[in-house]
């Protein structure tokens, strides 16, 4: 399966910061050489016209970090899936663990926005993982499971879905889990996506936390790893090239 890289900007980045940095990637993909992978970047929403502007024809397709369950409405501060996709978005992060745990999303809300952004015409990025007290504790490979089950909608087929793994203790951390942890979750997650989704082998389960270009190809090689989501490296366009040029 193509890789897919893909960049959550999170809240950084006035217009000048947005625009600049999404020139600089613009120049790379243009300058020949392109990673093989697919590429992604989620800007903060005030950000997603303009970047989207940028972007356009580049092969780099643009990501929302959020979006309301609901298409329209009385929400004040919300945006709809709709409303990104007519921004331009492809992709739309949804069950990201800073929104579980400041915004105190359940895995009920982050299957609604899942299906939410699947009306609309887009691909949820849809994250799961541990916190270090449920890893201590031995629950990881059942904390997962939960969240699957609670957050992946029936009847999604795989181009329609985006997993990602992130560990909760590994997100802005530096630190990342062992190769053969990664293993343990993704095999995991891919059996029990396998038994949700219909093609469930060839939905893309990417792995977040931490990722840096020093640590990228030893997690790309990892067995069902099928690329990355990129937090704090991503807002450097060196790092974040240099990291999709590391996918094979
Ligand atoms: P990080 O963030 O790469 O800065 O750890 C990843 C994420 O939260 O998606």
């Amino acid at each position: 399966m193509r890789k897919l890289i893909a960049g959550n900007w999170k809240m950084n980045g006035l217009r000048a910061d947005g625009l600049a940095l999404s020139r600089a990637l613009v120049a790379r993909a243009a300058a020949g050489d392109p990673p093989d992978c697919g590429l992604a970047v989620c800007p903060p929403a005030t950000l997603l016209i303009p970047v989207g502007d940028t972007l356009r024809g580049s092969g780099i397709a643009l990501g929302a970090q959020d979006c309301h369950p609901e298409p329209k409405g009385a929400h004040t501060g919300d945006l709809s899936a709709a409303m990104l996709k007519d921004a331009g978005c492809t992709y739309v992060i949804v069950g990201h663990s800073e929104r579980r745990a400041h915004h105190g999303e359940s895995d009920a809300v982050v299957q609604a926005k899942a299906k939410a952004a699947r009306a609309a015409g887009l691909v949820p990025i849809l994250c799961v993982g541990e916190t270090l007290a449920e890893r201590d504790a031995g629950e990881t490979l059942a904390v997962v499971k939960r969240q699957i089950d609670g957050c992946v909608p029936q009847g999604l087929r795989a181009s329609q879905l985006v997993i990602a793994y992130e560990p909760v203790w590994a997100i802005g951390t530096g630190r990342t889990p062992t190769a053969p942890q990664v293993a343990e979750v993704h095999a995991k997650l891919r059996k029990l996506l396998k038994e949700r989704v219909k093609d469930g082998a060839d939905v893309p389960v990417l792995y977040g936390g931490s990722v840096k270009p020093a640590n990228v190809l030893e997690l790309l090689s990892v067995a069902n790893v099928d690329g990355a989501l990129v937090g704090g490296a991503s807002l450097d366009a060196a790092d974040f090239w240099a990291i999709a040029q590391a996918c094979p």
